[in-house]
């Protein structure tokens, strides 16, 4: 999205749901009264949460505004934190990892498959305006690589034909069931534990 884009979606002024700003009010309890800043982060979430995953600049300023802080400290924030997405992101927001593991694990493919059906360019939405896509680094789940995030859950053991498959489900404003493309069970190994095997829950 261009920054011309953006600023014509950008919305007058922001300000948090009754229960939301409860919420903000708890967070900013938490730390003493000189470092009330320090909830900045938690706010910000907050901000996504409520704005369909991102945060406009009235907001920005809303949060500075709460925090009793100058603007440019909370922008700085916003801007240097990756999971803050500064444009719409799209019901679907598919974070695609391109670290080390889950690039030499197929990566590259999974990353076609999004330039393809969603957008040429990261962080560009859909033509149905559903969806959009990003290279993030590591998530955390290297052993089921490759994988992506979509919201709040993760999509693993990925290859071109599931990615492909979980792709055209978004696209019709489904969202497919998340974990192991291979049924895996969490981390386990694909053909069953091999170690623990004594250990009823292991
Ligand atoms: S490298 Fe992709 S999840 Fe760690």
């Amino acid at each position: 999205m261009s920054i011309k884009e953006i600023s014509k979606i950008q919305p007058e002024s922001f300000e948090f749901s009754k229960d939301n700003l409860q919420e903000a009010e708890n967070e900013i309890k938490k730390y003493p009264k000189d470092k009330q800043s320090s909830a900045v982060l938690a706010l910000l979430y907050l901000v996504q949460k409520q704005n369909n995953n991102w945060i406009p600049l009235a907001a920005i300023k809303y949060v500075a505004r709460l925090l009793g802080i100058p603007y440019i400290q909370v922008y700085e924030v916003s801007t240097f934190y990756s999971m803050f997405n500064l444009s719409p992101v799209g019901k679907y927001f598919v974070q695609v990892c391109t670290t080390t593991p889950c690039m030499l694990r197929g990566a590259k493919k999974v990353l076609e498959v999004c330039k393809k059906h969603i957008s040429t360019s990261q962080k560009e939405l859909s033509k149905n305006k559903l969806c959009s896509w990003t290279e993030v680094e590591c998530l955390g789940a290297c052993v089921n690589a490759p994988m992506m995030q979509i919201n709040q859950d993760y999509f693993e053991d990925l290859d071109e034909n599931k990615t492909e498959e979980i792709i055209q489900t978004l696209l019709e404003d489904k969202l497919p069931t998340p974990g192991s493309a291979k049924n895996r069970k969490n981390t386990a190994p694909e053909k069953g534990k091999t170690t623990l095997l004594e250990v009823k829950n292991a």
